[in-house]
């Protein structure tokens, strides 16, 4: 009797163990796919096809209590070399994606990951794929942090990412992109963060971008080839955080732009704007105008005399503290 309970206890709590442990079969065949396409690296050795995915601490593996996977990062290995596993496509509850520091993934962004319809948040950084920025992104409809930055991604922007509504970050610097911003980027509503510096990105500033208004927005277009008016990004309305212009052929008026009150850094260096310098400019925290065409007196405060003469040197006649004193005509 006791033999016999003892082996019924046994048989439940395996029974309850199945139903409350175990990744789910189409999560873990996908992982070990993932893991053959990626060449079997020496990172995902714990992924063993005779333990579970979701307890049995496979690298980089987080599933839901539903025992789905819903993040999944694979980061800094320069031994990892393949191109890109188009697997990733078949985890269909993944929410969360990391791929960093994996300099020797190549490759292009494979279609299969618009399977992922869950996925909110989007990050290959520092690998060695190529090809587009793909269009079809935007099928990712949950996505709210897309972030493609360091990598070896070439052509033009997709210019449908305002199908995103959800889109809060676009993360692209360091790569080699051309061609303009799309117009239709002003409408993505939520978008917060819009990094595309050091690619070789030109043309004009299209401008719907002065739509742009969310909460602490950060701008960095810097290291490109912008030319013309950056004006629709200021505007005392505006809740802005972060601009940074600099390195790019910009040519517009300064004196009439308006500091939104929200501004603390403000990096125009390297460009071709004119004017004087706007009032405002002295309550930044960060402000750097060196290497235009501005004019006339620097406005006094603080902050201004604790940047230095390199915010400021190189332009056509600027003047006043900290560059030397403006002489009387
Ligand atoms: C990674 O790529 C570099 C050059 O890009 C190459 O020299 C190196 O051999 C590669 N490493 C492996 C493990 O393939
Ligand atoms: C934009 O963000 C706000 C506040 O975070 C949120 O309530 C709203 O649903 C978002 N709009 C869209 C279209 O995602
Ligand atoms: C730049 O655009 C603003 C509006 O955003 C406009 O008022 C201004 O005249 C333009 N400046 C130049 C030089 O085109
Ligand atoms: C301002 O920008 C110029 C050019 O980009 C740079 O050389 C200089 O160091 C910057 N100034 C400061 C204080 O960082």
């Amino acid at each position: 009797m006791p033999t016999k309970l003892f082996l019924l206890l046994i048989f439940l709590s395996h029974v309850a163990s199945s139903l409350s442990k175990g990744c789910h079969p189409q999560d873990k065949k996908a992982l070990l796919q993932i893991k053959q396409e990626l060449n079997n690296p020496t990172l995902l050795s714990s992924w063993q096809p005779h333990t579970d995915c979701c307890y049995s601490n496979w690298y980089g593996v987080n599933c839901l209590p539903s025992n789905r996977v819903y993040f999944l990062i694979i980061e800094i290995d320069n031994d990892l070399s393949s191109s890109f596993p188009p697997s990733i496509g078949n985890l269909p509850y993944l929410e969360s994606l990391l791929i960093y520091q994996l300099p020797n993934l190549t490759g292009s962004i494979p279609e299969s990951i618009t399977k992922l319809t869950k996925l909110r948040s989007l990050t290959i950084s520092g690998t060695g794929i190529s090809g587009p920025v793909p269009n079809f992104i935007s099928k990712l409809k949950s996505l709210t942090y897309l972030d493609l930055s360091e990598n070896r991604l070439s052509g033009t922007l997709p210019h449908n990412l305002y199908q995103l509504p959800n889109l809060e970050a676009i993360i692209l610097q360091n790569n080699r992109l051309t061609g303009s911003i799309p117009s239709s980027y002003g409408y993505i509503k939520n978008l917060s963060s819009l990094f595309l510096s050091h690619n070789r990105l030109s043309g004009k500033l299209p401008m719907s971008l002065a739509r742009l208004n969310s909460m602490a927005l950060v701008v960095d277009l810097s290291h490109n080839k912008f030319e013309g008016n950056a004006s629709m990004f200021f505007g005392f309305a505006k809740h802005t955080e972060t601009i940074d212009l600099s390195w790019n052929m910009l040519s517009f008026e300064m004196e009439n732009v308006e500091l939104p009150k929200t501004l603390k850094l403000l990096d125009v260096s390297h460009n071709r704007v004119y004017g004087k310098l706007p009032e405002g400019v002295k309550n930044l925290q960060w402000l750097n105008v060196s290497y235009n065409r501005l004019c006339g007196e620097i406005p006094k405060g603080e902050n201004m005399q604790n940047l230095g003469a390199n915010s400021f040197s190189h332009n056509k006649c600027l003047c006043g503290s900290p560059l030397p004193s403006c002489k009387r005509i």
